[in-house]
């Protein structure tokens, strides 16, 4: 089904998924996933991650029969059975990606328009994610914009967080007419208004999602970072009646090994501050979200999903590369399917990985740290607006001011959309 690639073309990465599959090694794995499962039962889905995010629901569903049938809200289809979305490969799709132009979606912030700044390849935005066991729907604006209709969905996070929104407002714009659209920002919302569907999606800006001392939305580069226990409700009062929320957080809480929560009120003349490992921290801010959306989050109306940790490339060394070299200049994808960045805690999606197994709470799971961790190629590297003139220095060396943590669009996080999109509508 798949044309083959042109000549030109990078080389696909589908190689990557087949060295291991009938090794040695690999039967060891199976006799080692079996001991394990035994030994540890439901801990299994942590060790291949893929049954994470569905199984709240199985738990639930079995703890209440009654509930078996019930359908998930928007629900219009199911993913073929057994078929985990979030593994596979990327595919060279010159035919069908990108979904949209950079050129022709005004909402992209000059820091993620690469072409705009000079990027001279458009490779990274070429590459389709096909899932190993199934297909992935294809994006339906107008399916999208009509379960809109009357609603509201919110981004809630940090900066990739709102490129992800940026994303989803581009994916959709073209379907709406000029005079019926609007973007605006105040405070820590940004607000895109689709007016004949009287439908909006939001951003909201909460690093921690919890009250922090980094929660202005414009000044907010606070390197002493602190966040405030159990404090969801500042934020979280302004999203109540969103229909559709995506969270995520992650980038802001790595600032080391400790991590340091306030008690009481930032307001406080003598702050309790208590340092805390940074997993902890983080999954003491999982816990108090999930509760929130208990609280907040009528199950048989919403949806909410959780985005995992995006990766960064920092370092080219993690990938065999020059010892000072990071994401500039790299316009392949990394091949090895083990490929883990020392930048990407692992700490951290064991926390996350714990915390959705246990819950009842219904919400999706939307695992793109290892399939985004290929991507090396799709960051925006130095082709984004420049806040401050570059230094001679900085200009003698690219690579000392590229950035290496968002990207690109269009680009890799159309895909985290295509991803929303499919389990929104084939859970
Ligand atoms: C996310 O997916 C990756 C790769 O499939 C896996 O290693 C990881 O454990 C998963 N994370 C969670 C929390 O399920
Ligand atoms: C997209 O969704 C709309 C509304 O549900 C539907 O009428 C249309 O056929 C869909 N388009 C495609 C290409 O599937
Ligand atoms: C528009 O949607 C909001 C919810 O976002 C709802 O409260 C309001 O009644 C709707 N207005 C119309 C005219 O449908
Ligand atoms: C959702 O559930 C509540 C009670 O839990 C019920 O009152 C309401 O009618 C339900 N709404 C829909 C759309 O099913
Ligand atoms: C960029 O990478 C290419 C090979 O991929 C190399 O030939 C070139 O020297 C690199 N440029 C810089 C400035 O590092």
């Amino acid at each position: 089904m798949k044309p083959a690639p042109p000549a030109a073309a990078p080389p696909s990465s589908s190689v990557l998924l087949r060295k291991t599959r009938l090794s040695p090694f690999f039967f060891a794995l199976l006799a080692f996933i079996f001991f394990v499962t035994i030994l540890y039962g439901e801990d299994f889905s942590c060790i291949f991650g893929q049954l994470d995010f569905d199984q709240p629901r199985h738990l639930h569903q079995s703890i209440s029969a009654k509930k078996k049938s019930e359908k998930l809200p928007f629900a219009i289809g199911e993913t073929e059975r057994g078929c985990d979305i979030f593994n596979g490969r990327w595919v060279w799709d010159k035919g069908s990606r990108p979904l949209y132009e950079e050129d022709e979606c005004p909402y992209i912030q000059p820091q993620l328009t690469c072409q705009e700044h000079g990027r001279p390849d458009k490779d990274y935005q070429h590459w389709r994610w096909q899932p190993n066991g199934c297909s992935l729907p294809s994006f339906n604006a107008t399916l999208m914009l009509e379960t809109l209709r009357g609603k509201r969905m919110m981004f809630i996070g940090d900066s990739l967080n709102r490129g992800q929104f940026v994303s989803m407002v581009c994916l959709l714009h073209r379907s709406i007419p000029k005079h019926a659209k609007s973007m605006k920002t105040f405070g820590s919302f940004n607000v895109f208004t689709a007016k004949e569907y009287n439908a909006t999606i939001e951003f909201y800006w909460a690093p921690f999602l919890l009250e922090s001392n980094s929660d202005d939305a414009v000044v907010h580069r606070i390197s002493d970072r602190i966040v405030r226990k159990g404090s969801i409700n500042k934020h979280g009062k302004h999203w109540k009646g969103a229909d559709i929320i995506v969270f995520n957080t992650y980038l802001w809480w790595m600032t080391g090994q400790q991590f340091k929560i306030l008690h009481g009120s930032f307001d406080d003349e003598e702050k309790e501050i208590v340092e805390l490992p940074t997993e902890d921290a983080y999954r003491m801010a999982m816990k108090i979200m999930l509760r929130w959306v208990k609280k907040n989050m009528e199950r048989n109306k919403t949806r909410v999903f959780f985005t995992s940790m995006s990766p960064s490339h920092e370092k080219s060394i993690d990938w065999g590369g020059d010892p000072h070299g990071n994401c500039y200049n790299e316009t392949t994808l990394i091949e090895d399917e083990e490929y883990w960045g020392s930048d990407c805690r692992k700490g951290v999606m064991r926390v996350i990985g714990e915390v959705f197994s246990k819950t009842k709470v219904p919400i999706t799971f939307l695992n793109i740290t290892k399939l985004s961790s290929y991507r090396r190629d799709a960051h925006t590297s130095i082709y984004k607006k420049q806040w401050n003139p570059l230094t001679p220095e900085q200009l003698a060396n690219p690579a000392s001011y590229a950035d290496c943590v968002h990207w690109c669009l269009p680009g890799l996080q159309d895909t985290w959309n295509e991803l929303l999109f499919a389990k929104l509508f084939y859970p």
